[in-house]
């Protein structure tokens, strides 16, 4: 831990990579871990496909919309407090997510990437006209599914399904990546491309409760709650 404090002071600023392992201390439960991981109760990569939403949209704007919408009154924790505190001290350049949570600005990040995007609006498919997100929820709700614009296209969140293409943070990312030592935090490291981005960095901590394959090539690996080892780092 000391070893980790005393590199993160010499080499700031840090970007840092974030998955769902920093939000399940708000109540999120993530992906791919053992018993609470949403990967043992569905498969998400294909409800939260670009196939699920235009050839089974009763499956995405059902299943998959509650799997997207299950943080929505989630709330900050002590490692995205300790994130935005770390900004304005200078020790992070920015925070590159993949979540979907607004998590990272509810606590006071500023600069965040968000590299699957986000579940604040959504977007007609044909016109691309924008909307809040609520609209899709209250169309669903009548059982309009799928929702549609007022031009008769499909509305869908603007969040990165399987099968999309990532949007321009991604690329933003890889440039940070690329300038600044990383710390990655609550992310199995195993979806590609965003699992490219530490391979980048001239220096390499990760903060995980399990292994990941990256952990041979970081100059750190802390096993352990991103909330506690945030906090004992701070
Ligand atoms: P995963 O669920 O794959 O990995 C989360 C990691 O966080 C696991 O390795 C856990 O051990 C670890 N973890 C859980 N709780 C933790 C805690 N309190 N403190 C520290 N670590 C903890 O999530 P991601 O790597 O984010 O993509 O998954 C990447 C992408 O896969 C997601 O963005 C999503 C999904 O498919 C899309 O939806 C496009």
């Amino acid at each position: 831990m000391k070893k980790a404090s005393e590199l993160i002071a010499s080499q700031k600023p840090w970007v840092v990579l974030t998955g769902a392992g920093i939000s399940t201390e708000s109540g999120i439960p993530d992906f791919r871990s053992k018993n609470t991981g949403l990967w043992e109760q569905y498969d998400p990569m294909w409800v939260l496909s670009t196939d699920a939403l235009v050839k089974r949209p009763e499956v995405f704007y059902g299943t998959g919309l509650r799997i997207l919408m299950r943080f929505e009154n989630a709330r900050p924790n002590p490692a995205h407090e300790v994130l935005a505190e770390w900004e304005k001290r200078g020790l992070v350049e920015a925070v590159i997510t993949q979540n979907i949570d607004s998590l990272h600005q509810k606590a006071g990040s500023q600069k965040v990437l968000e590299i699957h995007g986000h579940l604040r609006s959504a977007h007609c498919m044909h016109c691309g006209n924008k909307y809040p997100m609520q609209e899709i929820q209250s169309k669903v709700q009548k059982r309009e599914i799928p929702p549609r614009c007022s031009c008769g296209g499909q509305i869908r969140p603007d969040v990165v399904l399987f099968g999309d293409l990532l949007p321009p943070d991604f690329e933003k990312a890889q440039v940070l990546a690329h300038r600044f030592p990383m710390i990655v935090i609550g992310s199995s490291l195993t979806v590609s491309p965003a699992n490219l981005l530490p391979r980048y960095a001239r220096k390499l901590i990760i903060i995980n409760l399990e292994s990941t394959p990256y952990d041979y090539r970081a100059d750190i690996v802390l096993h352990g709650k991103a909330g506690e080892t945030l906090t004992a780092l701070d």
